[in-house]
C-alpha cells in the first residue's frame, strides 16, 4: 500500500510561491502525472514528496503516516531524474548494487535482485560497462533499474524521458507503463509534455503557477477542461478560443461568437450563463469542419496549411482571430482560399469571464 496525500502543501522561495496550497491524493498503485509549463512547481512538489526539499507549510502523508519531517531514506521512495544521476566511475552493476549495499542487504540477495532488474530492463549485457559507454536510452534504463532494485512503495520520476530522442521516448513510455503494471507500485511522474501525460497517466494533475488547476483522467481533462488554462495546455494543436456573447431565452443558451453569421446552441444550464454574458468558446481543431460556401457559421481565409500525414492542419483567419482546423488530406484548401466553417457545439466548451468552465447540462459543476 502506498497512498500519498498532500495537504495544503506550500513552498516559498523568498517572494516566489513555487507550490501554492496543493491538495492532492495520489491513490495506491496509481500512475499519476504532474504536468504543467516550465516553472509551475512540478519538480518542487516531487522534491518535497521525496524529502529533498522542505515544505514551507502543509503536510505529506504516506498511507496515513505523516512523513513531512522524515529524511529521504526513511520515506519508502525511489527517485529517477532527467539527468539520470548515475555514478560515472562505477560499472552498471555497481550502480545497481549501490542502494542495496547501502541498506545492508546480504550478498546473495543483492546479486539476485540485480540480475532480476537487469533482465527485466534488458540491460544484462551491459552490467560491466561504465555509464558513458552506454547510449542515452540504455543509461535511462540503468537509472530506472537503480530505482526499482530497492522495491519501494512510491516511485518519483522527474522528466525521466526528456533526454531521449523522439522515437525512443515513445517506446520508453510503453515500457514504463508495462513496468508500472508489473511492479504494482505508486508512480508519480513529472513532465511538461502534455502528450506524455495523456498517454501515460491513470490520472493527470495539471499545475500552473504553483496552483493545481484540475485532477482527472486523461478523458476528463480533455473533454471537460476545468478552465481555459487546462483547455489550452492539453491537446495539440491547441484548442481554438473565440470570444462571444451568451443569449439565454426560454431555457436555452445560445452563443454568438463575435463575427459569426449565427448563434450556436449549447447544452448548458441556463442558470450557468446570464443573458449578454461575455464568454469564450473553446473548439478543438477536430470539431471544426469545412462546409459549402455560405453554409457555415464562421467564414474566413486560409492562411496556413500544414501537412502531417494522414492529417492536415489548416489555419483559417477569421478577420483578426484565427482557428486551426484538423482535417483529412483528401481535400487540400489553398492559402488565400475563402472558406466556410461549422463546429460541433455539443462537443465545444464555454468558459466564463473568469476563464472557468461553464458546466454542460447534467455535468456536475
Ligand atoms: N532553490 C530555489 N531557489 C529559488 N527559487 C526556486 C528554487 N527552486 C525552484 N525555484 C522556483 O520555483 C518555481 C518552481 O520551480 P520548479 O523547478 O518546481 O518548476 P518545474 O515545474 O519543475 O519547471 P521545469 O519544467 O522547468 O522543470 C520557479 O519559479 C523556480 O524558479
Ligand atoms: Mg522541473
Amino acid at each position: 500500500m502506498a497512498e500519498v496525500v498532500l495537504d495544503s502543501l506550500t513552498r516559498r522561495f523568498g517572494d516566489t510561491v513555487a507550490v501554492d496550497n496543493l491538495n492532492l491524493v495520489v491513490r495506491d498503485r496509481e500512475f499519476l502525472v504532474l504536468v504543467g509549463p516550465s516553472g509551475c512547481g512540478k519538480s518542487t512538489t516531487l522534491r518535497m514528496i521525496g524529502g529533498l526539499e522542505p515544505a514551507t507549510s502543509g503536510s505529506i502523508a504516506f498511507d496515513g503516516l505523516d512523513v513531512s519531517h522524515l529524511p529521504t531514506e526513511k520515506r519508502d521512495i525511489a527517485m529517477v531524474f532527467q539527468s539520470y544521476a548515475l555514478y560515472p566511475h562505477m560499472s552498471v552493476r555497481a550502480n545497481l548494487e549501490f542502494p542495496l549495499k547501502n541498506m545492508g542487504f546480504p550478498r546473495a540477495e543483492i546479486e539476485s535482485r540485480v540480475r532480476g532488474v537487469a533482465d527485466r530492463l534488458s540491460i544484462a549485457d551491459y552490467l560491466d560497462r561504465r555509464p558513458r559507454q552506454l547510449s542515452g536510452g540504455q543509461r535511462q534504463r540503468v537509472a530506472l533499474g537503480r530505482a526499482i532494485v530497492r522495491d519501494t512503495g512510491v516511485f518519483l520520476l522527474d522528466e525521466p524521458l526528456s533526454n531521449l530522442d523522439a522515437q525512443l521516448r515513445v517506446s520508453m513510455r510503453a515500457e514504463l507503463k508495462r513496468l508500472h503494471a508489473q511492479l504494482a507500485r505508486t508512480f508519480i511522474f513529472v513532465t511538461h509534455d502534455q502528450a506524455e501525460a495523456m498517454t501515460m497517466a491513470d490520472r493527470i494533475a495539471v499545475l500552473s503557477g504553483g496552483v493545481l488547476q484540475q485532477v482527472g483522467t486523461p478523458d476528463d481533462i480533455y473533454t471537460r477542461p476545468a478552465n481555459r488554462f487546462v483547455a489550452e495546455f492539453m491537446g495539440s494543436p491547441a484548442i481554438n478560443l473565440l470570444p462571444g456573447k451568451a443569449v439565454t431565452e426560454q431555457g436555452r443558451v445560445e452563443v454568438r461568437i463575435d463575427g459569426a453569421r449565427r448563434a450556436a446552441q449549447f447544452a448548458v444550464e441556463p442558470a450557468a450563463a446570464h443573458n449578454g454574458a461575455e464568454v469564450t468558446v473553446g473548439i478543438r481543431s477536430e470539431h471544426l469542419s469545412f462546409v459549402p460556401s455560405g453554409a457555415g457559421s464562421l467564414s474566413g481565409v486560409v492562411s496556413m496549411v500544414e501537412l502531417l500525414h494522414p492529417e492536415l492542419f489548416v489555419t483559417v483567419d477569421l478577420g483578426g482571430l484565427s482557428v486551426v482546423v484538423r482535417t483529412s488530406t483528401q481535400r487540400r484548401p489553398e492559402i488565400g482560399e475563402a472558406v466556410d466553417l461549422d463546429f460541433d457545439a455539443t462537443r465545444s466548451h464555454l468558459f466564463d469571464a473568469n476563464s472557468r468552465r461553464i458546466p454542460t447540462t447534467g455535468e456536475s459543476a
